[in-house]
């Protein structure tokens, strides 16, 4: 028998129910239906009984996840200020002041390596055989602060399995645009451009692990990584790579930006762990991002796999996860 864990919410309980209610107020009265896709229509889309409504954007069509946390999100003003996006400078406030140099449409993303059939692809031709979701999840930052965000997106797997990874196929490399001109930032030697990130083969197929199109059911904003970026809840957040232009089987593990730039601070697999400490600081616990005033901020015991552990602990079974960090 499976023992629900106390942390593990009921499917009935995952979704507020208010946050979804409005939104399909919203999309009948536009007459958009549940279908998913995008919507065609621009407008405040006000989320429920938080009263946290989007600046106006295209509202997406989408259908609720089951794998939503039951937490309260974070709010539209801290998701989309408060940022780690150093291709337009290095401080939480930069990207959201700087973003607006990137051009999300048109945008094409390659996938190759050990495939049958790799190939380039306009994004919005790769991301129309998949319904969009809404998942609501948890983020856990390596610099110890986290919030709760929903992210619109689909199943990474779902995805890779299109284009028939061969039995080569041991990991998945991501990698993000690399344009000066659009991405400012890549002009300093900060981190080696363009940035990449790797996921075991198993983790990237696990249902868990998304591609994010939007948040707060409208289209990213640049500073979140638009248009398509990884999100992958039980991993520091630096795994959760942005505005990804190629993904690329390969046999072996993908060199990744932050274990290159310091891999005894930064390791491949960056499983959120309260037990194994950045070697500058502890990571048992988190300030929960939110309410404006930081002293007020709640500090949070940090779960094993940012308490999703009752679904991906498996994966780990066989690895001693203080030598792989
Ligand atoms: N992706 C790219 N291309 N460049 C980055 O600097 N920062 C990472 C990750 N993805 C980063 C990136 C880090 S350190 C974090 S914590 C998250 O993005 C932040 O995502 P958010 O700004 O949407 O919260």
């Amino acid at each position: 028998m499976r023992i629900r864990r106390p942390t593990e919410p009921r499917p009935s309980e995952i979704t507020p129910p208010s946050v979804y209610a409005e939104r399909r107020n919203v999309l009948k009265a536009l007459g958009l239906g549940l279908s998913a896709g995008w919507g065609a229509t621009t407008g405040a889309l006000t989320l429920g009984a938080n009263a946290l409504t989007t600046p106006a954007r295209t509202a997406l069509v989408t259908i609720p996840s089951p794998l939503s946390t039951r937490e309260t999100p974070s709010s539209y003003t801290d998701i989309t200020t408060y940022n780690n996006f150093y291709e337009f400078g290095l401080d939480k406030s930069d990207p959201a002041a700087n973003a607006h140099t990137l051009k999300p449409r048109p945008w094409k993303v390659t996938i190759d390596g050990a495939c049958d059939k790799p190939g380039t692809f306009d994004l919005d031709e790769l991301i129309k055989p998949h319904a969009l979701e809404d998942r609501i999840y948890r983020f856990r930052c390596v610099e110890a602060w986290s919030m709760v965000i929903p992210w619109v997106g689909f199943p990474l797997g779902a995805l890779l399995k299109r284009f028939a990874p061969d039995s080569r196929a041991k990991f998945v490399e991501f990698t993000t645009l690399q344009d000066p001109l659009q991405m400012p930032g890549q002009r300093r030697a900060v981190l080696h451009w363009p940035y990449r990130e790797g996921l075991r083969m198993d983790e990237a197929m696990h249902p868990l692990a998304i591609l994010a199109v939007g948040l707060y059911g409208a289209a990213l904003p640049n500073q979140n990584g638009a248009p398509l970026r990884l999100v992958v809840p039980w991993k520091y957040g630096f795994k959760n790579i942005k505005s990804i232009v190629r993904i690329r089987f390969t046999e072996r593990a993908p060199a990744t930006a932050w274990n290159t730039a310091a891999p005894e601070e930064y390791g491949f697999f960056a499983n959120v762990n309260p037990a194994v400490d950045h070697p500058r600081w502890s990571q048992a616990q988190e300030r929960r991002i939110g309410g404006g005033n930081s002293l007020f901020t709640a500090r949070l015991d940090t779960q094993l796999f940012n308490g999703y552990g009752a679904q991906v602990a498996p994966l780990y079974r066989s690895l001693d996860l203080r030598k792989w960090f």
